[in-house]
């Protein structure tokens, strides 16, 4: 029977295999996007699988929501039968949509029958149905609210929630306010867990440092102990084979209820096959302990933790600088009446990404498909600000653009006027809603074009906008450091990266 296990569990894998490639190119493209069907692959699987810390004995109860096909509960069933074959499994799989169902009921099966041949016991239900409706109790249909579950594996699917949608309300009434389905997922998977069960997800990056799942984060880091994430150092490895773009992230996460924090074993590889990298992280360097926003901290290597280690040892945060960073007040469809394409009598300049050139703001640019200008009155005044330095920043960064932050000045003496309106896609620094000094303001916009920041931007930012909050939660050089390298900028030319970052080195140690 021993030499027996592993063939036998390799070919549960193999068939499930064989069902996800055929389900999932079955599947309608609008639909897949819409439900979010992007499922994974058996050596990825088998990877998340392996993450689990194997119970002693007796009786474990897994739940898959969002199942798919069942590629996760195949991994994870064949792992335990192999290796723990006295254990008594019990599954539980949902998913919504009755185009899978075939597929995954003959993967429940399929464990069914490979644990029997084993001598060992799975018993299986799927759940047809909406796992919120389900997980919240808000579903009469599909019989009893859950009992706790000692392992919940997940790939969840994938989609913005508006704020009122019935999902976000009935996530919100049971676990936390949250606004995208796969954090509603996990929320609920750890609402669902036993005292000390885990949580073996793979899910986008965006939830470790995204400004909007800052209370999901809460509500995870309250009741969850990271043991370990994984990262890919390419964004589109792991659903190589399903054209999705994103960055994802691998973990294991124990429910403990902030009981003590042991280590965290963060981990990197190219791909689920190719060769991994890891190193125990000290808890509070992965989750700080002060860390209002509950920020995680994902650093592979000693490279990175050299990275973060000089990054906190910057001396100022934005208010020892007394400046803050604000996302451009002006929404452009919500001030349409006000706006014109070009500069006129009783308009200021109004500031787009487009008008960001290097280094500077170039203004107006005549022609482009955004307007030049904004009507100052008594409803835009409060919109703008008063003529001054500052330091503006893209929110999204294009492809093409070589950083993730990409700052200019806004210098007054180029570009004379009495108020200026920066648009919602940039972030401005400014001083108490007025300008910086000059020279602050050059040095501030040095400082964010250098390499060493966009190293730690990238490495510590799992989502590509800039938004004010990530400005916010960064340290800075201070005002000496600052005001010294914005001297050395001269105007009227950009330097060059190097010269940049040797202007950095020079001024920042
Ligand atoms: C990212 S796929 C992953 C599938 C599978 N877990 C895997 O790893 O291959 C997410 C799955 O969740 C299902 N799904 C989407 N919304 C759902 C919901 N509200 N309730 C249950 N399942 C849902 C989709 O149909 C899809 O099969």
């Amino acid at each position: 029977m021993a030499t027996e296990a592993p063939a036998l569990t390799t070919d549960l894998v193999l068939r499930t295999e064989s069902r996800r490639k055929e389900s999932s190119a079955a599947l309608d493209a609008g639909r897949r996007g819409e439900l979010g069907q992007f499922f994974t692959p058996a050596p990825a699987a088998d990877f998340i699988a392996s993450l689990i810390k194997l119970p002693r004995g007796g009786s474990v109860r897994i739940l898959d929501p969002g199942a798919g096909a069942g590629s996760l509960t195949a991994s994870l069933v064949a792992r335990l039968i192999e290796e723990s074959p006295e254990l008594k499994i019990s599954v539980t799989a949902c998913e919504v949509d009755p185009q899978l169902h075939t597929a995954l009921q003959a993967t429940l099966d399929d464990c069914v029958d490979t644990a029997a041949r084993l001598g060992a016991h799975v018993d299986v239900r799927l759940v047809r149905g909406d796992f919120i409706a389900w997980a919240t109790g808000t579903d009469r249909m599909s019989g009893q609210p859950p009992e706790p579950f000692d392992f919940v594996i997940m790939n969840p699917p994938y989609k913005k929630l508006a704020a009122n949608s019935r999902e976000r309300k009935s996530v919100a009434a049971v676990s936390t306010e949250t606004s995208n389905l796969y954090s509603a997922f996990m929320a609920l998977g750890v609402h669902l867990l036993s005292d000390g069960g885990q949580l073996m997800a793979i899910t986008p990056r965006s939830f470790t440092n995204g400004p909007y799942f800052r209370p999901f984060r809460k509500y995870f880091l309250e009741r969850m102990h990271l043991d370990r994430v994984h990262v890919f150092e390419a964004r589109n490895r792991v659903f190589a084979d399903t054209d999705v773009l994103q960055e994802n992230v691998i973990f294991a996460a124990t429910r403990t209820d902030g009981a003590e924090r042991g280590p965290v074993v963060v981990s990197t590889s190219r791909s689920y096959s190719e060769a991994v990298r890891q190193r125990s992280a000290p808890y509070a360097e992965v989750v700080h302990p002060e860390d209002r926003e509950h920020f995680i901290h994902i650093s592979a290597d000693e490279e990175d933790t050299a990275l973060a280690a000089s990054h906190a040892s910057l001396p100022c945060a934005l208010p020892d600088l007394d400046l803050q960073v604000s996302t451009g007040r002006v929404v452009d469809f919500r001030s349409r009446e006000h706006l014109r394409p070009d500069d006129m009598p009783g308009a200021v300049p109004l500031i787009y990404p487009l008008h960001m050139g290097q280094g500077v703001i170039r203004w107006p640019v005549r022609g482009a498909r955004k307007n030049n200008a904004i009507m100052l009155n008594p409803q835009t005044e409060k919109l703008t600000f008063p003529l001054g330095h500052y330091v503006v920043v893209k929110r999204l960064s294009s492809k093409e653009e070589k950083r993730r932050v990409v700052a200019v000045v806004f210098d007054p003496e180029q570009i004379p006027c009495e108020r200026i309106g920066f648009e919602n896609h940039v972030n401005v620094f400014h001083s108490n809603g007025s300008g910086l000094p000059g020279e602050v303001a050059r040095g501030l916009c040095l400082w964010l074009n250098s390499t060493i920041l966009d190293r730690y931007v990238r490495r510590f930012s799992g989502h590509t906008q800039v938004n004010a909050t990530d400005l916010r939660n960064l340290r800075y050089p201070n005002m000496a450091q600052l005001s010294a390298m914005g001297r050395s900028w001269r105007s009227g030319s950009w330097p060059a990266q190097e010269e940049i970052d040797e202007v950095v080195r020079r001024n920042v140690d």
